[in-house]
């Protein structure tokens, strides 16, 4: 008979800290610092390559890193022809971040920098990811709605050439500042688990398109990133004769859970929450956000009164992303399309760190079976 030592399990790892990090802090009590800096102090005063290059590089660019920066995350996102046509080649069923899962994996196979893991080459990488995973999904939407795939322009930045790209108009000034703002708000997020699904994947000194691959997969979850779509399924399903009290109440006798409700880390308001709602509001004279965001506010005060939990970051950004004419099975993607930034600086620290992330488990099964070959069984 087998010995085991008896372990205790820290269900769902809540509360553990599995490594040490600079990039980002969740501060419980409805805080969150991207290397130091409120993001309080960063919303609206920064473009979202100034993040970007912030959370790779843990110090804020001077002007004219900024604008190398951003010139080279514009040159990056003109993407291999092979991906473009593997996109293309992709099912019309399936789900976009499907496709953006696999055309990450895909750019693994093109890596200029193929084979060379030295500090430089990772930053190169780093800079390309962040540069074409919006590429990649700007070209899945062209190329679901029958429209020509576009090029990057040089007198655009770096954000708004994503939305042009996405939706083939250059996007007005006030749309170009809630992409920023809105990417801005989804670069990090401490080890969230679509973050520390990356560093896993990067403890094993596997390559930075492998860890990427294995976030997007994580993101995809309801209860992660997914959480935005299926706010929109939720505020599309209220529609007006339905009363948001008894679609509330139904929700919650049935033991289901308020998709873009509570956190594990906030004890608070979601620090992010308020950013998105006065997104919301700069477009609420448009009859349309009116509406979701006065819908949203009833939800919100209906399970504040009935659970006691807030809003998380995915509640509001769903009417956002609405306002600026993103479908919502593009949310996820958004939302990738802004914390590749966070990832590829967590992927980077954790090759620094150079330690394996391999946690045990409490063994509860059996021992002593005696086997049996298969003819006998
Ligand atoms: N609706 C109803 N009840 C909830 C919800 C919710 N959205 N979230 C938490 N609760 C309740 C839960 O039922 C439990 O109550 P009780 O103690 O009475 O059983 C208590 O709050 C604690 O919940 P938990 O599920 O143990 O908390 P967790 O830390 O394991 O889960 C969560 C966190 C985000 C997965 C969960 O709140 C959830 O499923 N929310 C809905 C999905 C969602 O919005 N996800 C986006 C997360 S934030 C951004 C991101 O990461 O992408």
């Amino acid at each position: 008979m087998c010995e085991i030592t008896e372990k205790s399990v820290v269900r769902g790892l809540r509360d553990v800290a599995a490594a040490e990090t600079k990039i980002s802090y969740v501060d419980p009590n409805g805080s969150l610092y991207y290397l130091g800096y409120n993001i309080d102090d960063l919303v609206g005063q920064v473009i979202y390559a100034e993040i970007a290059y912030l959370l790779i590089h843990k110090r804020l660019p001077k002007q004219h890193e900024l604008d190398d920066f951003s010139n080279q995350l514009i040159i990056e996102m003109n993407l291999p022809d092979q991906i473009i046509e593997s996109i293309k080649n992709a099912p019309k069923s399936c789900h976009p971040m499907d496709i953006l899962r696999t055309e990450v994996s895909h750019l693994g196979e093109y890596d200029p920098d193929s084979g060379d893991f030295s500090d430089a080459a990772n930053f190169r990488r780093a800079t390309r990811l962040i540069a074409q995973v919006p590429s990649i999904v700007a070209t899945i939407n062209r190329i679901r709605l029958k429209k020509p795939i576009l090029v990057p322009k040089k007198e655009l930045s770096f954000a708004q050439n994503f939305l042009f790209m996405f939706k083939g108009d250059i996007p007005p000034e006030k749309e170009t500042n809630v992409i920023h703002r809105y990417m801005t708000l989804h670069a990090d997020h401490g080890f969230n688990a679509s973050t520390f699904a990356a560093r896993v994947t990067a403890s094993t000194n596997s390559d930075m398109y492998s860890a990427i691959t294995s976030a997007i997969g994580t993101l995809k979850g309801p209860l992660h990133g997914g959480a935005s779509e299926k706010v929109m399924d939720m505020l599309d399903e209220i529609n007006p004769e339905k009363d948001v009290n008894e679609y509330i109440q139904g929700l919650l006798d049935e033991k289901k859970k308020i998709m873009g409700f509570g956190h594990r880390m906030y004890k608070a308001q979601d620090p992010r929450t308020k950013h998105l709602r006065d997104i919301v509001e700069d477009f609420c004279h448009r009859q349309r956000s009116l509406t979701l965001y006065n819908r949203c506010m009833e939800i919100e005060q209906m399970v504040f009164e009935k659970k006691k939990i807030y809003p998380n970051v995915d509640f509001y950004a769903a009417v956002a992303m609405d306002a600026l004419g993103v479908s919502k099975e593009f949310f996820p993607l958004f939302f990738a399309s802004s914390r590749i930034s966070g990832w590829v600086a967590h992927v980077i620290e954790q090759y620094e760190d150079a330690v394996l992330l391999r946690p045990s488990a409490d063994y509860v099964g059996e021992f002593g079976k005696q086997f049996i070959p298969i003819e006998n069984r």
